[in-house]
C-alpha cells in the first residue's frame, strides 16, 4: 500500500521523520516530485546535516531554488544560524529594551545577556520561516525533511520552551509597567511589548499548524530493524505528547528479491520485524518500500521510488 491522501487540497505541510539513515530525505524528495505533478511544491530541509542536494543531484542552498527537471518543484535548506543572526539583528533594540527596563542589569551585562543563546530560538526561527512561507502562499504544498528523531522532538518542544521564556519576559515587563503606572499614572506599550506579543503569536501559529490534522501530516519512516523500531516508538509517542498524531508509517529497505541463503535469512528476519511493527503500530497505515540495488539518488531514481511510495 502506498502513502494516502498527500494530494488532498487541505493538506499543506507534510513532514517526514525517523532515525538517521532510514530514508527520510529520500521519501521527502520523492513525495516532493509526486506532489509537483499537480501542485506548486516547496521541498525543504530543517536537518542541520542537509542532504537534499545529494538526493536531488543538484546544488540547493538557503535560498528557494527551482529544481531543474521537475516542473513546479522548488527546494531549499534552512540555515538556522543565518535565520538567528537575522532575527537578532532585526530585534536587537526590542530585546535590549526589555532587559533594560525590566531588570537591574547595566548595559554591559545586557550586552552579554544578548549574546547568550535564547533556548531554541534558532530552530524556532527555522519553523517561523516555514510559517511565513505558508502565509505568503506562494506554494500549495510544503514537504519537510526533518532531522533524526531526538533533534526533531527537541524542535517540537521548543515553541513551548520559548513560550516559557516569553512569559518570564512578560512578567518582568508587568513589574516595570506597574511601576511606571504607579509613578506616572499611565503606561503606553512600547516596542518591547510589541515584540513579546509578536513572538507569542509566532509560537502559537507554529503550534497550531503542527497540531492541525487537516493542514499538516507527520509521516514516520523506519526500517525493519530492532533499533529503528524502538526509535520509531519514541518518535510516535513523543509526537503524541505534543498533540501530533502519526497515521502513516513507511517501512523502508525491505528486501524483496534474491534466493541465496543470505537473502532468505535476511527476508525471514525482516518479516519478523515487519510483523512486529504491524502489531506494535496496529492503527497506522503502513507502506512497504523495497530495498533498491543502488542508492536512490538523482531525479531518475526518485521518479521510480515515487511511483512505489505514492501511487
Ligand atoms: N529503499 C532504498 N533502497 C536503497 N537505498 C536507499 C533506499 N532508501 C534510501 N536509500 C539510500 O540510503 C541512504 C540514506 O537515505 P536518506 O534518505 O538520506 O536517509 P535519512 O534522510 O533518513 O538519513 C541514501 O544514500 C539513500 O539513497
Ligand atoms: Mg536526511
Amino acid at each position: 500500500m502506498a502513502l494516502k491522501g498527500l494530494k488532498k487540497d487541505a493538506l499543506k505541510v507534510i513532514l517526514f521523520g525517523g532515525k538517521g539513515g532510514v530514508g527520510k530525505t529520500t521519501c521527502a524528495s520523492s513525495a516532493g516530485c509526486f506532489l509537483a505533478e499537480d501542485f506548486k511544491t516547496l521541498l525543504f530541509s530543517i536537518d542541520p546535516a542537509h542532504s537534499l542536494s545529494d538526493s536531488l543531484g543538484q546544488k540547493i542552498g538557503d535560498e528557494i531554488k527551482e529544481i531543474k527537471g521537475v516542473r513546479n518543484l522548488s527546494a531549499f535548506e534552512i540555515n538556522a544560524n543565518k535565520a538567528l543572526s537575522k532575527f537578532k539583528l532585526e530585534h536587537e533594540e526590542e530585546i535590549k529594551k526589555i532587559l533594560d527596563t525590566s531588570t537591574y542589569l547595566d548595559s554591559e551585562d545586557i550586552d552579554s545577556v544578548f549574546t547568550l543563546p535564547i533556548p531554541g530560538i534558532d530552530e524556532v526561527m527555522g519553523f517561523n520561516t516555514i510559517v511565513d512561507l505558508i502565509e505568503e502562499a506562494d506554494f500549495n504544498k510544503y514537504v519537510v525533511d526533518t532531522a533524526p528523531t531526538g533533534h526533531a522532538l527537541r524542535l517540537l518542544a521548543l515553541p513551548g520552551l520559548l513560550d516559557d521564556w516569553i512569559k518570564i519576559m512578560a512578567k518582568m515587563r508587568w513589574k516595570y509597567r506597574y511601576m511606571v503606572t504607579t509613578f506616572s499614572g499611565n503606561y503606553d506599550p512600547d516596542e518591547g511589548d510589541d515584540f513579546l506579543f509578536k513572538m507569542k503569536k509566532t509560537v502559537k501559529k507554529i503550534g497550531d499548524l503542527l497540531k492541525d490534522k487537516e493542514r499538516c501530516e507527520f509521516i514516520a519512516v523506519t526500517i525493519p530493524e530492532d533499533m529503528a523500531i524502538l526509535e520509531t516508538e519514541r518518535l510516535i509517542n513523543g509526537l503524541n505528547q505534543y498533540g501530533i498524531e502519526v497515521t502513516q508509517l513507511v517501512i523502508n529497505n525491505v528486501l524483496k528479491s534474491g534466493d541465496c541463503e543470505f537473502c532468505k535469512q535476511k527476508k525471514k528476519e525482516q518479516k519478523k520485524h515487519i510483523n512486529h511493527i504491524k502489531k506494535k503500530f496496529g492503527g497506522l497505515k503502513t507502506t512497504i518500500m523495497p530495498l533498491q540495488s543502488r542508492d536512490v539518488k538523482g531525479l531518475d531514481a526518485l521518479h521510480i521510488f515515487k511511483e512505489l511510495l505514492c501511487q
